[in-house]
């Protein structure tokens, strides 16, 4: 029998994001296999009710790409423009995004699907609440477990953080290959960090060339 913080820990949900009572998860997942296929997952998060981001969301963003990637990329959540058109990364941060998957040879769709932590958008942008980051994570964790990705990369400090269970800030999280449930991750910065930020976007090039070689050699 597993206990709570087994759970939480196997969900990839750091110290930072436990709650004190165990969250209504919208799925579950077994130890023989994904709890979902596509259409149900699919379905789920269009759906889900399982946060308070359902009472305000236009819909669930379940992710875009290759579902058969080797590039798993994570942002956050969705913000405006991925509320209204239901595909993760296509405002401002998604065009950076796709700029910065160009640069290491790679497009949005081909051998890359890209998702998010939460599936709803938090109103006004505000960040991801604990609650609502231990509700989406099944659903998170089944894409990885559909997916079979042999890299992950985990765009800024939320995706960073509850992957990998941990407070540590960003600065010091990337330029290292991390695993998650043994998949090689990298950190780096997030798109819409970097548009406000642009001496970081060297850091985040080199972040992305780590990814590329570690790819590379797997
Ligand atoms: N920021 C994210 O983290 N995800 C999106 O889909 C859009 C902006």
């Amino acid at each position: 029998m597993l206990s709570r913080d087994d759970v939480f820990s196997e969900l990839g949900i750091g110290p930072a994001w436990r709650l004190r009572e165990a969250p209504a998860a919208p799925g579950t997942v077994t130890e023989s296999g994904p709890a979902y296929t596509w259409d149900t997952l699919a379905d789920a998060v269009a759906h889900c009710t399982a946060c308070k981001l359902s009472a305000t969301r236009t819909q669930g963003v379940l992710g875009v790409g290759d579902r058969n990637a080797d590039w798993l990329i994570i942002g956050e959540a969705p913000g405006a423009d991925e509320d209204a058109q239901g595909e993760p990364f296509v405002g401002q941060a998604g065009k950076l995004l796709d700029a910065m998957l160009a640069s290491i040879g790679l497009r949005r769709g081909d051998n890359v699907y890209i998702a998010n932590v939460l599936k709803s958008r938090p109103p006004g942008n505000r960040n991801p609440e604990p609650d609502e980051i231990a509700a989406c994570m099944p659903y998170l964790l089944a894409q990885i477990e559909l997916i079979r990705p042999k890299l992950i990369v985990a765009l800024g400090r939320f995706a960073a953080q509850t992957l990998l269970a941990t407070d540590e800030a960003i600065a010091r999280l990337r330029g290292r290959v991390h695993r998650y449930r043994g998949v090689p991750l990298i950190v780096t910065y997030h798109p819409a960090y970097l548009l406000r930020n642009l001496p970081d976007k060297a850091r985040a090039w080199e972040d992305l060339c780590l990814a590329r070689r570690t790819m590379k050699g797997l």
